[in-house]
C-alpha cells in the first residue's frame, strides 16, 4: 500500500504543477467572473476547468478513487467522505486573488485513506512553490524540511485570518471584534494571504504563529492540516480540542455562533492566547 500512497502523490505533485500552469496562463485573461452563495463568492471558469483537469487525470490513472471537489460539490455532487481513498480538492485556493491577480493561488490536493489524510500537496503557483506532506514523514516546500516557528509567545508574534465572503454585518461585526483583541494583545502584526492553503502552509513555514478562521471547507484544509502538522504545528477547535478539519461536517458549527449559542471567534482570540503560550497552532472550523 505504502507504495501506491507514494505513486499517487508523484501524480497529485505533477497535476497540481500542470494546474498551476494553466492558471497562470489564465490569470487576467479569464474575464468570465460569477457568484455562487453571494456577490463577493466568486468563481471562474479557470476554477471549473483545472477541477474537471485535475479529476480527469486521477481517474484515468486511479479508476476506483473517490472525489471531493469544491467545484463539483458546487454543482451538486456528493461530497461524504467515506472511508474509501479520496482526493480532496480546491482547484484553485484564492479565487478573489485570482480575479485580480493579487499573487497568492494555490492548487490544494489532499487524499485521505479511512478518514486520514495520508499526503497533502499545495502548489502555490504564482510563487512557484510546492509544498507537500505525507502522514510521518515531514513537510516541505520545494523539497526543503519545513519547521513552525519556535515563538511561544503571543505578543512576538504574527497571526493569520481571513475575513471570508460573509457580508452580514453581525458576522462582520465578531470578525472587527475578535480582531479588535488580538490586534491590542498587542502581536506584532496580523495578516491574510486571501487562500486558507497558503495561509497553513506559512503556518509550516514559520512565517506567521498562527492562523485561524470560521467557516472553513473540507477542500480548504485537507492538503495544508498535514503540512502543518508534519512541520510539528497542531490543529485546534475553538475549544482547544484537537480538530480533525479534513472531516466535512464534524462539528455543529455556524458561520458565527456554535450549537451553544456562544459566539467562535472570540473563543478562537481566547485560545490564541492561551494556546501560543505553549505551542504553535492553526485554527480552523468547519461547517
Ligand atoms: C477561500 C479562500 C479564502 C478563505 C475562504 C475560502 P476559495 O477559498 O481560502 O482565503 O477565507 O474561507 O473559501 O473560494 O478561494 O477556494
Ligand atoms: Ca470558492
Ligand atoms: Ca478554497
Ligand atoms: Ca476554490
Amino acid at each position: 500500500m505504502a507504495d501506491l500512497w507514494q505513486s499517487a502523490m508523484d501524480h497529485a505533485v505533477a497535476i497540481a504543477r500542470k494546474a498551476g500552469e494553466t492558471i497562470r496562463e489564465a490569470l487576467l485573461n479569464d474575464r468570465k467572473v460569477t457568484t455562487k452563495s453571494s456577490s463577493v463568492d466568486l468563481v471562474t471558469q479557470t476554477d471549473q476547468k483545472v477541477e474537471k483537469m485535475i479529476i480527469q487525470s486521477v481517474k484515468e490513472r486511479f479508476p476506483a478513487h473517490r472525489f471531493i471537489g469544491e467545484e463539483s460539490v458546487a454543482a451538486g455532487e456528493a461530497s461524504n467522505l467515506t472511508t474509501a481513498p479520496t482526493w480532496i480538492i480546491d482547484p484553485i485556493d484564492g479565487t478573489t486573488n485570482f480575479v485580480h491577480a493579487f499573487p497568492f493561488v494555490a492548487v490544494s490536493i489532499g487524499f485521505a485513506v479511512n478518514s486520514q489524510v495520508e499526503f497533502g500537496v499545495v502548489y502555490s503557483c504564482l510563487e512557484d512553490k510546492m509544498y507537500t506532506a505525507r502522514r510521518g514523514k515531514g513537510a516541505f516546500c520545494n523539497g526543503e524540511p519545513l519547521q513552525v516557528s519556535d515563538q511561544t509567545d503571543v505578543k512576538q508574534s504574527i497571526i493569520a485570518t481571513e475575513f471570508g465572503s460573509s457580508r452580514d454585518p453581525e458576522v462582520v461585526e465578531n470578525i472587527f471584534s475578535s480582531l479588535r483583541k488580538i490586534l491590542c494583545i498587542p502581536v506584532h502584526g496580523v495578516r491574510g494571504a486571501g487562500t486558507a492553503a497558503v495561509n497553513m502552509c506559512l503556518v509550516a513555514s514559520g512565517s506567521v504563529e498562527a492562523y485561524y478562521e470560521i467557516g472553513i471547507h473540507v477542500w480548504d484544509v485537507a492538503a495544508g492540516s498535514l503540512i502543518v502538522t508534519e512541520a510539528g504545528g497542531v490543529l485546534m477547535d475553538v475549544e482547544g480540542k484537537n480538530a480533525k478539519p479534513w472531516l466535512p461536517n464534524t462539528r455543529p458549527v455556524g458561520r458565527n455562533r456554535d450549537a451553544t449559542g456562544s459566539n467562535p471567534v472570540s473563543q478562537a482570540t481566547k485560545q490564541i492566547v492561551k494556546i501560543s503560550k505553549t505551542t504553535l497552532i492553526v485554527f480552523f472550523f468547519p461547517r
